[in-house]
């Protein structure tokens, strides 16, 4: 029987109390189905980790990594440990180190969820957003220079190679053309006038090659106004690094909230194992209240089913996600429900039985 094995990296604050959920999830389905198994192996990494030993994994932690199927992780980053310190020791660190360049983020208002907008329907919020995930403004290159002076400066360099601006469009493009659906490409040319210009061009030399792909270019303050007020326009969506993250928070905010928001951190080629999480962080004020929403998280694993070629499963569990938004009888309370954290594992387990 094939057996997946997944490295599971709950993290810090809510990231292990929504990640528990998640492999509930996982096992049940894994049981359900009866073809294949799933095989978690716990990793301790995370700021509490770094207190003990100074060090967020330790120093062989990708190679233990890579021995994976996947891997699946909550949260990283907790007061008392600099978020600088703690993201790119870890999350960032895994995200570079195993070259998950694809971040695949649906945007997606299911049916039941909250929406903030008037008069949107459940089919004008669907689009999937393509955020480059290896360089562009996230690349670690920058200075500080003249420190303690009132001269002091910080450089902080946005690196866009060709490469790695042909391989996330090609991914986009790829993507749009399969599901004959309008790509969008978010930059920002008229005041990046390197990196973003750059960005601008590759787009368009790539479309010749995809001549039937309909596609748009948006600068990325209009497209976050557009976001609120004419979601529909967007169906798949490639975007840099930092306007990837803006945007999608952006998007769970009119989507049902972070609570909802699953991304997976994509290495396409298969060379290393991809990673799959909720796109919220710890939630600090929240955490060991039993209150967070694990849906983000589930809908992660339904993410992870997809990649392992279980694409049933994984729309399985997203009409799971639905089935519970829709009943109101089983939601935290940021859904408006009164349920905990640890119910709702089950609850989609409930629903999947049926
Ligand atoms: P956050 O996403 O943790 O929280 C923002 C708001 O959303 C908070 O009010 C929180 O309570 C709410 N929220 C988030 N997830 C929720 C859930 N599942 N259910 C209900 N409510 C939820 O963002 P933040 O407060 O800016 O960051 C907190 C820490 O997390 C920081 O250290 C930050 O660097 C880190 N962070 C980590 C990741 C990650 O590991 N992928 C992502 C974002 C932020
Ligand atoms: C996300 C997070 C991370 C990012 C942070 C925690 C480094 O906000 O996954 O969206 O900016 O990519
Ligand atoms: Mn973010």
């Amino acid at each position: 029987m094939k057996k997946f094995k997944i490295a599971v990296i709950a993290g810090d604050g809510i990231g292990p109390e929504v990640i528990a959920e998640g492999k509930k999830v996982l096992s049940g389905i894994a049981a359900l189905d009866g073809t294949f198994a799933v095989e978690f192996t716990d990793f301790p990494w995370g700021c509490e980790y770094y207190l003990k030993t100074g060090e967020m994994m330790p120093e062989d932690g990708l190679d233990t990594l890579k021995a994976f199927d996947a891997i699946y992780l909550g949260a990283v980053g907790y007061p008392g440990v600099p978020d600088n310190v703690s993201l790119g020791q870890l999350l960032l660190k895994i995200r570079r180190g195993f070259d998950e360049y694809v971040n695949l983020r649906p945007v997606k208002l299911l049916e039941g969820a909250p929406c903030p907008l008037a008069g949107v329907k459940r089919e004008d919020i669907d689009m999937v957003v393509i955020r480059e995930n290896s360089e562009g403004e996230y690349a670690d290159v920058g200075a500080r220079l003249y420190p303690g002076t009132p001269q002091e400066i910080a450089l902080q360099t946005g690196v866009f190679s060709r490469k790695g601006c042909e391989r996330i469009m090609r991914y986009a493009y790829e993507l749009a053309r399969r599901e004959h659906k309008t790509l969008t490409s978010i930059s920002k040319g008229n005041a990046l006038g390197y990196s973003m210009v750059f960005w601008d061009e590759i787009f368009a030399e790539l479309g010749k090659e995809y001549p039937d792909v309909k596609t748009q270019k948006l600068l990325v303050d209009a497209a976050s106004m557009m976001f609120v007020k004419n979601p529909k326009r967007f169906e798949v969506v490639v975007t840099s690094n930092l306007f990837g993250d803006i945007l999608t928070d952006l998007g769970a905010a009119i989507a049902g909230g972070m609570g909802l928001a699953a991304g997976a951190n994509l290495n396409p080629e298969r060379k290393y194992p991809s990673m799959f999480e909720p796109i919220h962080g710890s939630a600090p004020d929240i955490a060991g209240k039993g209150i967070a929403n694990p849906l983000a998280s589930i809908w992660s694993v339904s993410q992870m089913l997809d990649f392992f070629g279980k694409e049933d499963w994984g729309k399985r569990v997203l009409a799971a996600i639905e089935t519970l938004l829709v009943e109101k009888k089983t939601l935290t309370p940021d859904l408006g429900g009164t349920a905990k954290t640890q119910d709702i594992g089950e609850a989609i387990l409930e629903i999947l039985r049926r």
